[in-house]
């Protein structure tokens, strides 16, 4: 029986990056749909939910992406809500790859902050709106950490601070950063900071983060030059620089396609599994626990 993976985007253009990651995870086929809204997507998943018997609707799946990451939480409750049982397939939501980017962040931060727990951690989340900022507050924040995201201006940061808040829970609070002039106040309290700006924007120069006292670990997600954290190579993975242990945008991307690439691999083992950020995370712990 073929693998069918039923790519819904919000988005006018599906991602040609999530169809090549599809494949490589195992789909046969992917079959992409742009432009998708709330109202589209029952029909769309009838279509995948009546088509084959609910034995082999196993190879049947489904993908939510889009680039915004609030639609992208709508469409895929949309699905689910559009499935019922025996007619149901395993479905996953990655907008803009912000659960596995933010799953293999923090998973990495955590790790080299020692492995233990986080709460009660001040997390620094800059520029923390996008899609894979706002996943890694939502991550920290169900651990219990205390986190803060920053933003240009006030408002999207409590716009982005509330989706947080009514998804994940927890402690999590917003501060302007104009620009990296601004960082040196920003990330005076942090002990775990994750660079989630976008490509090609520098945001956290060297004076706000080496020997910072307190600080054990910065993490950039960025791996467009300039970098988004002064200092931080993208291949660092755990090393120590000026007393800080270093996580380059390309050591979190690795361990992100790995889990990607394990999550569309698991759709297609039942037809009921739904994939958001606690879930991929668990997948990102399975894969990087120590081999028997
Ligand atoms: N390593 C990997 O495997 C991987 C995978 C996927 C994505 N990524 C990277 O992850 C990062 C975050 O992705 P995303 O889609 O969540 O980011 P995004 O939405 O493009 O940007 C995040 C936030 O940055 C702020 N911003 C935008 N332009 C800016 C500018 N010129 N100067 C300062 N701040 C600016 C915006 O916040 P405000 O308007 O609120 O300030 C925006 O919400 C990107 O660098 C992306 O390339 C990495």
């Amino acid at each position: 029986m073929r693998k069918l993976l039923l790519q819904l985007v919000s988005s006018r253009l599906p991602s040609v990056f999530d169809r090549v990651v599809a494949y490589d995870g195992g789909a046969d086929e992917v079959m992409s749909y742009g432009g998708v809204t709330d109202a589209d997507v029952r029909d769309l998943i009838h279509g995948c939910i009546f088509t084959r018997g609910p034995k082999d609707l196993k190879s049947s799946a489904v993908f939510v992406g889009g680039a915004d990451i609030a639609v992208g939480e709508q469409l895929l409750a949309a699905a689910t809500k559009a499935m019922f049982k025996p007619f149901t397939v395993s479905a996953m939501l990655d907008s803009n790859g912000s659960n596995t980017t933010a799953v293999a962040a923090v998973a990495k931060m955590v790790q080299a902050a020692g492995g233990g727990e986080v709460r009660g951690t001040r997390v620094l989340i800059v520029a923390g709106t996008g899609p894979v900022g706002i996943r890694a507050a939502g991550l920290f924040a169900k651990a219990g950490a205390d986190v803060c995201i920053t933003s240009r201006k006030a408002d999207a940061g409590e716009r982005a601070r509330d989706l947080v808040l009514k998804r994940f829970g927890g402690k999590v609070r917003a501060i302007a950063m104009a620009d990296a002039s601004e960082a040196v106040r920003a990330c005076e309290r942090a002990e775990l900071l994750l660079n989630a700006g976008p490509a090609g924007v520098m945001l956290v120069p060297k004076r706000a983060w080496a020997n910072r006292p307190g600080l054990k670990v910065v993490a950039d997600v960025n791996a467009v030059p300039p970098l988004g954290i002064e200092g931080v190579e993208v291949m660092d993975d755990g090393v120590t620089k000026d007393g800080v242990v270093c996580l380059g945008a390309l050591a979190i991307g690795n361990l992100k396609m790995k889990v990607h690439k394990a999550c569309i691999a698991r759709l297609f083992e039942r037809n009921d599994l739904v994939l958001d950020a606690e879930t991929i995370a668990d997948v990102a712990r399975e894969l990087m626990a120590p081999k028997q």
